[in-house]
């Protein structure tokens, strides 16, 4: 596993009496031994069926890759109708692995379909894309766990009346459904009209999902090596099996935001040095907030924990956040992601020999630009006691990418036990999901639909 966790910059030996000191992680041993256990023992029930994704999909696998092969070959576009967990981790993985441009690339070059992920309800977004694609040579791969969620059934519905007027009977062979089994509307819609089907495990929830069909029919579409990607999961959780958090990484990350949570660091901010893993900040941004960010504990008490995820692209935001990081208030967590080898480089070309100012950069590569400008972003925020770890990529691979994710996920497993909280659950998002039923008069949600008409009105003084 080529995948560093390296939290120097977190301790007390690097920040001073800013950072933590070994006795309070020595403190934390007996909670993170028993949230380790507590993980392990939940091993693939309930909602820990993500835990299972690298080990039991040999057959699924099987048939994502035939499907994929289909498609690379008979279609132009790719469209995932989805969104949240049903998005944010094709987005991530197709911007990490594949060319920057690839929509833009010749066919030839790319090999596939043109990709595009529809993730939210914008009309003119939705218009946009049926300007630049042929629904005729497009397959949608509609993703919905639930199979109820309004944004995803509402795109779906959408392009089946495209897709029915053009192309009549034809017109379900251009859906690939990828839903729960044994419930929501999705797979009933998908029986009635004889969708091709990918199942979601009952315990393997959104946010979990990248590593199910959720995320590796997608991948194989764009020609992901979908076999390494759960190659790099199932090695990354035996590299994790510790439950010593000095031998696991995941616990290590779990123990260090857990303590900075207890000293009020409630902003955790990931920045990787690299523009494709970019959007792999976005998918932990769920990951993280929904997980975690919890009214009350499993015991009922009321706790209002969580960290805010920030999103933050290095070197692109030292012109914009940075500031705040090293001079603001001491309440965030920075995790870099760095990457130690580009796939490619360039070299600055001399031709400044008179600007001194300009020169010394001359004969450098951009990598070299990169890493000392990540180099040089840490040291500064550690010299001035701002909590920093890194997390270290040899490369950019399909191995190293299902690594990451599932060290992640594990992370946030942990924390989740740490802090005696139902990670898979988001009550906070069905609130708002209920009161968009109740506004669009849906049967059975007339009290909500009370509620909110008797909710005190805007005043005219507070608008302007
Ligand atoms: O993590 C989750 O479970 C959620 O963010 C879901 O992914 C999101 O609400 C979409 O749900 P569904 O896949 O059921 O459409």
């Amino acid at each position: 596993m080529s995948i560093k966790v390296n939290y120097n910059n977190m301790m007390q030996y690097a920040l001073g009496d800013k950072g933590i000191a070994d006795a309070q992680l020595k403190e934390c041993d007996i909670l993170a031994q028993s949230a380790h256990f507590l993980v392990e023992a939940g091993r693939g029930k309930d909602m820990q069926g993500w835990m299972d994704s690298p080990y039991d999909q040999s057959e699924v696998v099987k048939s994502i890759k035939a499907t994929a092969t289909r498609i690379r070959k008979s279609c132009d576009n790719f469209v995932v109708l989805g969104i949240g967990g049903s998005a944010l981790g094709p987005i991530a993985v197709f911007t990490a692995l594949k060319h920057y441009y690839y929509n833009e690339l010749p066919k030839k070059l790319r090999k596939g379909p043109r990709f595009y992920v529809v993730d939210n309800v914008d009309p003119d977004r939705l218009n946009n894309l049926f300007d630049v694609i042929n629904v005729e040579k497009t397959v949608f791969n509609v993703i919905t766990k639930s199979g109820a969620t309004s944004e995803t059934m509402s795109q779906y519905l959408i392009v089946m009346d495209m897709l029915k007027a053009k192309l009549g009977d034809k017109a379900r062979e251009h859906i690939i459904a990828t839903t729960s089994q044994s419930k929501g509307n999705l797979i009933k819609l998908a029986q009635k009209e004889g969708f091709e089907t990918f199942f979601i495990p009952d315990g393997v929830g959104g946010r979990f999902s990248e590593l199910s069909p959720v995320g590796l029919l997608p991948a194989a579409v764009v020609g992901i090596d979908i076999s390494k990607m759960l190659k790099g999961a199932r090695d990354m959780d035996r590299k994790c099996r510790s439950r010593y958090y000095t031998k696991n990484p995941a616990l290590a990350l779990a123990v260090l935001q857990y303590i900075s949570m207890k000293q009020g660091k409630n902003i955790s901010v990931m920045m990787p040095y690299a523009d494709n893993l970019k959007y792999i900040a976005d998918w932990y941004a769920q990951l993280w907030a929904e997980s975690l960010g919890k009214e009350t504990d499993k015991n009922g008490n009321v706790v209002n924990v969580g960290q805010t995820p920030v999103k933050a692209l290095g070197v692109t935001d030292q012109h914009s956040q940075v500031q705040l990081y090293n001079e603001g208030p001491f309440d965030k967590v920075i995790a870099f992601l760095e990457v130690e080898n580009f796939h490619s480089d360039v070299t600055i070309p001399e031709g400044c020999a008179d600007f001194p100012d300009v020169n010394f950069l001359c004969g450098h590569t951009l990598s070299e630009l990169m890493h000392n400008e990540l180099y040089a972003t840490r040291y500064a925020l550690t010299r001035r006691g701002r909590a920093n770890y890194t997390i270290s990529l040899d490369t950019v691979d399909a191995y190293n990418i299902g690594g990451l994710l599932y060290l992640l996920q594990l992370q946030t497993a942990y924390a989740g036990a740490m802090l005696n909280v139902n990670a898979y659950d988001q009550p906070g998002v069905e609130g708002g999901k209920d009161a968009a039923y109740a506004l669009f008069g849906r049967k059975g949600y007339e009290s909500k639909a009370k509620e909110i008409n008797s909710s005190k009105p805007d005043l005219d003084k507070y608008i302007i």
